[in-house]
């Protein structure tokens, strides 16, 4: 793991999340409007490096401190790695050797009817759509902090169905059950835990396959953008403290 990083000067009061998939797409979108309310990030990227740069430098312009670190869910071994490095990172960058909010947003498509899936696709969806977020959660409890919030990435997908969406959405619906549970488990702890399941979002997710999605479907007339989630999450991070154990879903009213 290389770390990209900008300053290196220590604080205390400022806030730090660590978001998994934030080089692009709706976990870009959510470091930059964390940025704006004086949150620093610990940002996961899997390939797009120079994507990763950018975000570090537009968290900068915004005022705040990121990290970017190169990370595949899909492998276990990076996993642990990731969690057993991240006191140390977290102390070289910020000054303090725990962090507040945990995102676990990265993900990838994959579209195909339940006569195609492939056990090649079941089990990479599984991968980094539910095993990920339930080991990463796990290998990091000791570093979040009591108080802190944690935010699973859903889809709108385990409410409304649409086909060639079975495999993805079964993996986002175990990520909810999760969510739950980790309400139950870290609330003496004062850990929140909330799911957020956005509907169809203009990203680069499944190839822009969403853009093709009518806007009809939903009570608002039009796909979602980034900017729709991105500052859904950082006002549920900021504000939502009483807020534990729910599904909330960001979709315009998708198919309601
Ligand atoms: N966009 C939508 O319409 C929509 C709707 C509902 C839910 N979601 C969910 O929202 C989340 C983000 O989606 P998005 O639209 O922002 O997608 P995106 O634009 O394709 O970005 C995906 C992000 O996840 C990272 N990533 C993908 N596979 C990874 C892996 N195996 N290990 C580590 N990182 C990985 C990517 O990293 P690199 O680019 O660096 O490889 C990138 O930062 C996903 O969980 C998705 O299921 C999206």
């Amino acid at each position: 793991m290389h770390p990209i990083e900008t300053r290196t000067d220590s604080s205390t009061e400022r806030k730090i999340a660590v978001i998994t998939g934030a080089s692009r797409g709706l976990g870009k979108n959510m470091a930059l409007h964390l940025a704006e309310r004086g949150v620093d990030i610990v940002g996961t990227y899997r390939e797009a490096e120079a994507e990763a740069e950018d975000v570090v430098a537009a968290v900068a312009a915004r005022g705040g401190r990121a990290t970017m670190v190169r990370l595949d869910l899909a492998t276990f071994a990076d996993i642990e790695a990731f969690a057993a490095n991240l006191p140390a990172m977290l102390q070289a960058t910020f000054g303090r050797v725990t962090f507040d909010y945990l995102v676990n947003n990265a993900g990838h498509g994959n579209y195909t009817m339940i006569a195609e899936t492939t056990e090649a696709d079941f089990d990479r969806l599984y991968a980094v759509h539910l095993k990920a977020p339930y080991f990463l959660t796990q290998k990091v409890l000791s570093t979040i902090v009591d108080g802190g919030r944690i935010l699973n990435i859903s889809s709108g997908l385990t409410r409304f169905s649409t086909p060639g969406s079975s495999a993805y959405a079964m993996m986002k619906g175990g990520v909810e059950v999760f969510t739950r549970y980790l309400a139950r488990e870290l609330g003496p702890r004062g850990i929140s835990a909330n799911t957020i399941a956005p509907g169809a979002i203009e990203t680069d997710f499944g190839g822009g396959r969403v853009r093709r999605i009518v806007a009809a479907m939903t009570a608002q007339g039009r796909a979602g953008l980034p900017d729709d989630v991105g500052s859904a999450v950082a006002a549920l991070l900021s504000d939502g403290g009483w807020i534990t154990g729910q599904r909330i879903e960001v979709s315009g009213g998708m198919q309601v």
